[in-house]
């Protein structure tokens, strides 16, 4: 597998996933080491790991270490480290995504010796996560030729090497324009409230060397209006077949105000993202999180005590808001009525029984 620039996610071949603990940066560069299905599960919940690819690659390995010493290697071993796995989060697709392509591998040496299939699914999730590291640079190649030179480019939450495999979505793009030659300017929102574009996205950018700009989330609409952003690049979590995307909370706030000034919008996502057999986002299922997120920052109470607090951590962007969406196949543009994925991109509904 070729080196990604920050592992978020590693394979340790004596049986263990090794996460970096993103709930700790930027101040703080330690590993979180998950040993069984259950582990990996809890460390997705906690946001140890985040992002959509990077969920469904640990997932994946999740499923291989249902198959470590100590395990009965059975069917029922693997369905409950899948059930477990795949309701650690609700939102981000590639999660089922991963876990699904892991079970009907194992289901197809069915009858294997424990060790056997160990085997095949060690490398079936090897092959999810190299995949998804060629899958962004692909997304990187389509994007970047979006992306004029001397552009600044806003973007949201953190669709970067940290929430995949490698080398990132919305990052990817980003980082891809710059390799092509340009000169860019990246202007990130902070994301509340987990602050995913302040402590992650501006860490990593500033660790590869870009000119980055932190804002608060309030102040992207006042820059677009002043004609300071360019074009706004986002990743997604979700994806429904007419272009409806679940990102970050916030993202669909940036898109009317992009759409109000003209400004371009692009979503950037691997396939693993689609979600064809939703007609459209109002199916999409949204994560609710604690309400400390949103009274406290970083530990430090900054609300009433026992203020009633909603905290979805998604929102769904309309398909019709969006420019056009970059996966890894190439730049899908909306036709006269909208977006239809499934005849974009030759991806089928997969049945949910
Ligand atoms: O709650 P998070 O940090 O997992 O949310 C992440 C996002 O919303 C990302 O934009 C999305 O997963 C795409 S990551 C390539």
């Amino acid at each position: 597998m070729s080196e990604p620039m920050f592992q978020a996610v590693r394979w340790d071949p004596a049986g263990a996933v090794v996460l970096l603990d993103q709930r700790l940066l930027p101040f703080d560069r330690r590993f979180v080491t998950c040993r069984t299905p259950d582990e990996v599960a809890e460390a997705i919940r906690q946001m140890v790991v985040r992002g959509a690819p990077a969920i469904g690659i640990a997932a994946a390995y999740g499923m291989a270490l249902a198959l470590f010493p100590g395990s009965d290697a059975s069917s029922e071993v693997l369905d409950r480290a899948a059930r477990v796995l795949v309701q650690a989060r609700p939102t981000a697709v590639n999660l089922a995504w991963a876990v699904r392509r892991m079970s009907q591998v194992a289901g197809a040496v069915r009858g294997a010796t424990p060790e056997a299939l160990r085997e095949v699914l060690v490398r079936e999730a090897l092959a999810i996560h190299q995949e998804d590291i060629d899958r962004n640079r692909a997304i990187g190649i389509h994007g970047a030729a979006l992306i004029p030179d001397e552009a600044t480019v806003l973007t949201h939450c953190n669709a970067g090497a940290l929430a995949t495999g490698g080398y990132g979505t919305a990052l990817g793009v980003i980082r891809a324009a710059r390799e092509s030659g340009k000169h860019l300017r990246v202007v990130a929102c902070e994301t509340r409230p987990y602050l995913q574009g302040a402590r992650l996205t501006a860490w990593e950018l500033l660790e590869d060397g870009f000119d980055v700009t932190l804002i608060t989330d309030n102040a992207a609409g006042y820059l677009m209006s002043r004609g300071e952003i360019t074009c706004v690049v986002v990743g997604a979590d979700r994806i429904a077949r007419n272009g409806d995307t679940a990102n970050k909370v916030g993202t669909y706030v940036h898109a009317v105000v992009a759409a109000r000034h003209g400004v371009p919008f692009y979503v950037a996502a691997p396939t693993s993202t689609l979600d064809p057999a939703l007609p459209d986002g109002s199916g999409i299922p949204i994560e609710e999180r604690r309400s400390d997120e949103v009274t406290q920052v970083l530990g430090t109470p900054i609300a009433p005590a026992g203020v009633r607090v909603r905290n979805p951590a998604f929102d769904v962007t309309p398909g019709s808001l969006i420019t056009a969406i970059i996966t890894e196949i190439g730049v899908h543009r909306p036709g006269a009525g909208g977006y239809d994925l499934v005849a974009l991109t030759g991806i089928e509904p997969v049945s949910q029984d």
